[in-house]
């Protein structure tokens, strides 16, 4: 595998930074500082160095992206802009794929990756991966909606939601709700159930990552180290 290929899939630069970096001598393979990254290695064993750091191999990716309103979480649409389109070129060659979908309209935080057993795992129900959501509602919600969602909420279909944790702000109409499952316009369902309407919606954490708020609306981060670990450890629990 080329170097600079290398140094794009284990996540920390581009092909463009890696070349930059590697002009300053930033970059060694097997100790030795390399300028031309489209040299070959096997990336099974050469000890390649990014900046002082020890590289390992990850055959998949995994990227963060702060969702903007007027995307689809899909990969294509005859229609409407895709998450990936948000990604640069070498990324979207990597096949990535959103895990879980968010409403176009929903904003806020969308893990994607190329890993499709894990994505598989994580969206499993067995799991109950936690998502967060900060949403504001037209109007204030009733008196008692925190048991209303700790029972289940009864959507207008008859479909009983797991139990749910609603915090809501001092004016009751914005807060934060917990969810463990991912059913289509799931919060929108809830709210419209209480006889209410979701105004804006923005998804705040998944599986216990939060949304990092340095990322402006539109713009990904690769996931670190830890959070890669957690996720896997998740996926892979029994
Ligand atoms: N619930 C919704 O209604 N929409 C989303 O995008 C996510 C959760």
């Amino acid at each position: 595998m080329r170097i600079d290929k290398f140094i794009s899939e284990c996540g920390v630069a581009s092909r463009k930074e890696a070349a930059r970096v590697a002009k300053c001598g930033g970059v060694t393979v097997d100790g030795a500082p390399v300028k031309d990254l489209s040299k070959h290695i096997d990336q099974t064993k050469a000890r390649v160095c990014f900046m002082g750091r020890e590289l390992s191999y990850r055959r998949y990716t995994y990227v963060m992206l702060n969702k903007p309103e007027g995307y689809v979480s899909a990969t294509e649409d005859e229609k409407f802009p895709c998450v990936t389109e948000l990604l640069p070129i070498e990324l979207r060659k990597m096949e990535l794929f959103p895990v879980g979908r968010l409403d176009k309209d929903t904003v806020g935080l969308m893990i994607l990756t190329n890993n499709g057993p894990l994505a598989h795992s994580l969206l499993s129900p067995k799991h109950h991966v936690t998502k967060e959501y900060f949403f504001t509602a037209a109007e204030p919600l009733c008196d008692g909606v925190e048991d209303k969602f700790r029972d289940g909420v009864v959507l207008a279909d008859g479909y009983e939601c797991k139990s749910a944790l609603i915090r809501l702000d001092r004016d009751r109409a914005s807060g934060i709700i917990t969810l463990t499952e991912g059913k289509y316009h799931q919060i929108k369902r809830m709210i419209a159930a209480q006889g209410n309407r979701v105004v804006t919606l923005e998804r705040i954490s998944f599986a216990s990552i939060p949304l990092d708020t340095s990322l402006d609306r539109g713009e990904w981060r690769y996931l670190t180290e830890e959070e890669i670990s957690h996720l896997e450890a998740l996926a892979n629990k029994q």
